[in-house]
């Protein structure tokens, strides 16, 4: 079948103009998107650049966006991406610069925020440098996320990443869930490992859209992942200082009148000793008054006795 490839086309090392190309292939229907790529670039264009290691959906390196919609190009069936017409349009995944074409920025898209999460094990010293058992039933999970692919896919459709590009982002979390979840780490190693996933633009910053469980090929849901991290957090005790208050208020708050008191909320998430952050706060409370947003007297509700009972409930039968 003869197909047009329409490739965004981008080099900006070289100040090279930034724009589509298009190109006719002839290809058998159940070849891959890849397959094309290669042809253009054998027959066409040899300075068309993409990338591809395994050819066979392994490695995660050939991670393009298909027709909008981000895929590997060597597990793609051309026939699939072709329904409705015999184009097909690639683009570089979103939310990370540029090398050339659909070659992008791989350390600062993954690679780096991988390493920022400590992707190494330090066991407890109970453990001997020998052969230690663990349980095929405490290992099921940890293995399952060991096969991320770290393709990215799960950062390129995350909703904080476009808006704030330092966000840890789910593929490191993924990375970091599968070192919280080990067995063989507890005590002052799973402190250090929990302080280092609930760093500023870490496991807070998630605004658990659930965007990034649909993209993940491995289906190994990453944002389910990270509210699994939180949840362990809550258990182990919060390590991020103004999380752990946010959390405090909010929890005091509700106990205490049945619903959120969200002045104080704010104030004690910043620190009621913290004159320098509260100070900060100052134009966006003199905003809210002007505009008549500032939340009025609250007071306790009715039935909030009845509210504090069912939160004591919860938090002992966790
Ligand atoms: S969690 Fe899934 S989508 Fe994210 S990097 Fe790993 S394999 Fe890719
Ligand atoms: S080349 Fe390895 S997944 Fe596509």
């Amino acid at each position: 079948m003869e197909v047009t490839y329409k490739i965004n086309r981008k080099d900006p090392e070289n100040g090279g103009e930034s724009g589509y190309a298009n190109y006719q292939v002839d290809l058998p229907e159940d070849a891959t998107v890849l397959d094309g790529l290669q042809k253009i670039r054998d027959e066409q264009d040899d300075s068309l650049a993409f990338r591809a290691s395994c050819c066979q959906g392994t490695c995660g390196e050939c991670a393009v966006r298909i027709n909008y919609k981000a895929q590997f190009t060597c597990t793609t069936r051309i026939g699939d991406v072709t329904k409705k017409a015999p184009e097909v349009q690639l683009d570089p995944v979103r939310n990370i610069a540029v090398i050339k074409d659909l070659v992008f920025d791989m350390d600062a898209f993954t690679w780096d925020k991988m390493a920022a999460v400590k992707p190494w094990m330090e066991p407890d010293e109970e453990f001997a440098p020998t052969e230690n058992i663990v349980s095929e039933k405490d290992m099921a999970d940890v293995r399952k996320t060991m096969s991320c692919y770290q393709c990215g896919l799960c950062d390129e459709g995350c909703a904080v990443l476009p808006v704030n590009f330092d966000f840890l982002g789910p593929g490191a979390m993924v990375k970091s869930y599968r070192f919280v979840m080990d067995p063989r780490e507890s005590g002052a190693q799973m402190d250090a490992r929990m302080k280092v996933v609930e760093q500023p633009q870490g496991l807070w910053d998630c605004v658990h859209c659930y965007e990034a469980d649909g993209k993940c090929p491995r289906g190994l849901t990453p944002s389910t992942k990270i509210m699994e991290i939180r949840d362990v957090s809550f258990k182990e005790g919060i390590k991020n200082e103004k999380v752990g208050r946010h959390h405090a208020s909010f929890i005091n708050s509700v106990k205490q009148t049945g619903w959120l008191d969200e002045r104080k909320l704010v104030m004690e998430t910043e620190g009621l000793t913290n004159v320098a952050g509260l100070m900060k706060l100052l134009p966006t409370a003199v905003r809210a008054l002007r505009r008549g947003k500032m939340p009025g007297r609250h007071e306790k509700r009715p039935g909030a006795d009845q509210i504090k009972r069912i939160l004591e409930k919860a938090e002992d039968s966790k």
